[in-house]
């Protein structure tokens, strides 16, 4: 017996370049998002000339293109210019001002950053930044817990473009009204993908991915259609490639139907594990929205504060969101009701299956 006889051989794999099936691969053009990026760069052209440039925040559902046509913005503008600087922070794993400006002192080249303390290191960041001028894009905004970098980045960086990028398109009504005032944001929504659109875009990575032929048109359509329903590119592609891999565990040298069902019953098993994942907390969080589905946030608040909850309101938005992120739920904001501006938590009934 040979366990790896019937194997396809390395020039017989499906795969010629899988990488492009990677979330942080970028495509060299970022189709049906020409707008969005034109809207950008609009932001920053004054930098271009000299000038103060625009802040934005740009909003809308997960797996649609925000952060990628922020990198391609950011790619083009290193092209044109070395007078910009462009620098991404990602506030998911940067969430604090100290660990913000220590990331920013690191995309500008500046080392010595040991033993420094939280305004030593902005003044650093002015100092390099003032002699030119810069775009700070913080995506996932809505992860940091202090806006201390917002504060000072908006009072003494002259000449800057701050662009905020979240899922919650209600971070920025919460967000301090001192800090709200002095960026005077432009909004920009992200809409989700129609099929053609979701259909086309996996289409194009399947190119560069696989081998010219190797997807039966059918199975193709299952996995764009469902990538379509979840409203999210992400799990598209992941389909795609766990589909190539089982049909190389069977010595097929086409992706057909069975091997995407076969994909599916994974994605199927990533969805158990998240709410086993989540912490005591959230999970009573979650609970408490579960038996009050429709209720306002703070009303919420308060009966997790009778039943014993002990965080701060801020901790419990906080909460709310990374549910909300994990579609255990959804956040519909109100704004000018009679108590001014308000969410509405709903339990989701059916879980998605992004929940990988
Ligand atoms: N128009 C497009 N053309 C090609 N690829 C796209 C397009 N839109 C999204 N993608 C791809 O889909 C994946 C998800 O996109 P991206 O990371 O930009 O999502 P996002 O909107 O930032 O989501 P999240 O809010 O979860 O961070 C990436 O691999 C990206 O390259
Ligand atoms: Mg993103």
């Amino acid at each position: 017996m040979s366990l790896f006889k019937d194997m396809l051989k390395g020039d017989e794999s499906l795969f010629r370049n899988e990488m492009a099936l990677d979330f942080e691969f970028l495509p060299k053009l970022l189709p049906y998002r020409e707008t969005e990026q034109r809207h950008l760069a609009t932001c920053i052209e004054p930098l271009l000339q000299g000038r103060n440039g625009r802040n934005l925040f740009i909003y809308g559902a997960s797996g649609i293109g925000k952060t990628a046509a922020m990198k391609y913005v950011f790619r083009d503008l290193e092209e044109e210019t070395d007078d910009v600087i462009p620098i991404y922070v990602n506030c998911w794993q940067k969430n604090t001002t100290f660990k913000i400006l220590l990331e920013i002192c690191d995309q500008l080249g500046y080392k010595l950053t040991h033993n420094k303390r939280t305004e030593e290191l902005f003044e650093v960041v002015k100092q390099i930044v003032n002699k030119k001028s810069a775009v700070f894009a913080f995506d996932e905004i809505d992860k940091v817990e202090d806006y201390g970098f917002l504060y000072s980045l908006t009072e003494e960086i002259f000449k800057k473009s701050i662009f905020m990028i979240t899922n919650h398109k209600d971070w920025i009504t919460e967000l301090d009204q001192r800090i709200k005032s002095r960026l005077m944001p432009d909004m920009l929504e992200f809409r989700k993908y129609n099929l053609a659109e979701t259909k086309s875009i996996l289409k194009d990575r399947g190119d560069h991915a696989f081998i010219p032929g190797c997807w039966d048109d059918n199975a193709f359509d299952v996995v764009s259609v469902r990538a379509f329903e979840l409203e999210d590119v992400r799990p598209g592609m992941h389909l795609m490639r766990e589909s190539g891999m089982a049909a190389e565990s069977k010595s097929s040298k086409k992706i057909m139907i069975d091997h995407v069902k076969e994909a599916f019953s994974k994605l199927e098993e990533f969805t158990i594990k998240p709410k086993a994942a989540l912490d005591d907390d959230t999970q009573t969080v979650l609970q408490l929205v579960k038996d009050n589905s429709g209720s306002k946030i703070g009303d919420l608040f308060k009966l997790y504060q009778q039943q014993g909850g002990v965080a701060v309101y801020k901790t419990f938005q906080r909460k709310i969101r990374k549910l909300s992120d994990g579609k255990f739920l959804t956040i519909n904001t109100i704004k000018g009701g009679a108590e001014g501006t308000t969410s509405i938590i709903k339990y989701h009934t059916t879980k998605k299956l992004t929940d990988f």
